[in-house]
């Protein structure tokens, strides 16, 4: 795997893969990687096909997307254990660049973009001005690799659905794909911000998607929304997580569904355990009408829905 750190050096060599004929997938990080993300390195691979293709993964710690009193400084980095697992997964290459090289006009100068309606609630509400920061970075990513295949987490189910307005409405010719959760033993979300739980807490952490298998239970049961909602807010709350949402929302649009809508739902939540902030997801119905629905929208899912 190479490893470049210069918008210059990147494109030189995405276009000598081009010039050969390949397709190229990009897989977007923040380092700290763990087998969520390695599964999106093979995902990735897998989606585009061919062996000539080729897979790219970015490093990058994007300021913009962290508020003033959000974990920036220690996000943890870890480069040396990233690029080995990278290498070992299949990929390429590394596109590492520091921030001057993302934001050669300082951050506060710099171009944003700004996706609307889908940002606004949820994460867009407890994190104000967090999709700004992911839309602008992406769009610079996506416009400096310009991969035909891009590969996203479905953790992050809020952001899955802002990329892929952005390209939609930008035009970008991208086929985006949303992986599946990755999960811990006792059903924990796979994610680098689990690293600050204590033991007790990474166990503790668990119970967030046996709320969301209740929320799915519940919605199915044809408990009304409200229920549905307050009831896994109190298990949440009775383990002693801060619960910043618990909702059931239409899965397209995540707005709030209708009364009797039982079709292309998604459970979401979003709770503190001591100062670790979590979010996970879980599709209500199981079935392919739910799938249509996803496809619709032309995000492609592999192994649809089975993330459990
Ligand atoms: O999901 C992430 O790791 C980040 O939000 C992303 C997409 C790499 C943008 O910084």
């Amino acid at each position: 795997m190479d490893i470049v750190t210069t918008a210059a050096e990147l494109r030189a060599r995405v276009a000598a893969w081009r010039r050969d004929g390949a397709r190229v997938g990009f897989v977007p990080t923040m380092g700290n990687l763990h087998n969520g993300h390695f599964s999106l390195i093979t995902l990735c691979r897998s989606a585009m096909g061919g062996r000539a293709d080729r897979v790219v993964a970015s490093i990058f710690v994007n300021p913009t997307q962290f508020g003033p009193n959000e974990d920036y400084a220690r996000y943890p980095r870890t480069p040396a254990q990233d690029q080995a697992g990278l290498a070992a997964h299949g990929c390429d290459l590394l596109f590492a660049p520091a921030v001057e090289e993302m934001y050669p006009f300082g951050i506060g100068q710099s171009v944003r973009v700004e996706v609307p309606i889908v940002s606004v609630p949820l994460e867009g509400e407890h994190r104000p001005g967090h999709f700004v920061g992911v839309a602008s970075v992406v769009t610079k990513l996506f416009n400096l690799v310009q991969p035909d295949v891009a590969v996203f987490g479905r953790k992050d189910y809020q952001q899955l659905l802002v990329v892929e307005r952005l390209l939609r409405d930008l035009r970008l010719p991208i086929e985006i794909v949303g992986a599946p959760i990755v999960r811990e033993a006792n059903g924990l979300a796979m994610s680098s911000r689990n690293q600050y739980l204590s033991p007790a807490e990474r166990e503790r952490a668990g119970l967030i998607h046996v709320a969301l298998l209740a929320m799915q239970d519940g919605v199915n049961a044809g408990t009304p929304f409200a229920d549905v909602e307050r009831i896994a807010v109190a298990m949440l709350e009775k383990a002693r997580f801060v619960t910043d949402y618990a909702v059931v929302r239409s899965a397209q649009t995540l707005l709030e569904p209708e009364p009797g809508q039982r079709c292309g739902l998604i459970a979401l939540i979003a709770a503190k355990l001591g100062g670790t902030r979590l979010i996970d997801n879980l599709p209500i119905d199981e079935n392919a009408a739910v799938r249509r629905l996803f496809e619709t929208n032309h995000v492609s899912f592999a192994n649809p829905l089975t993330n459990l």
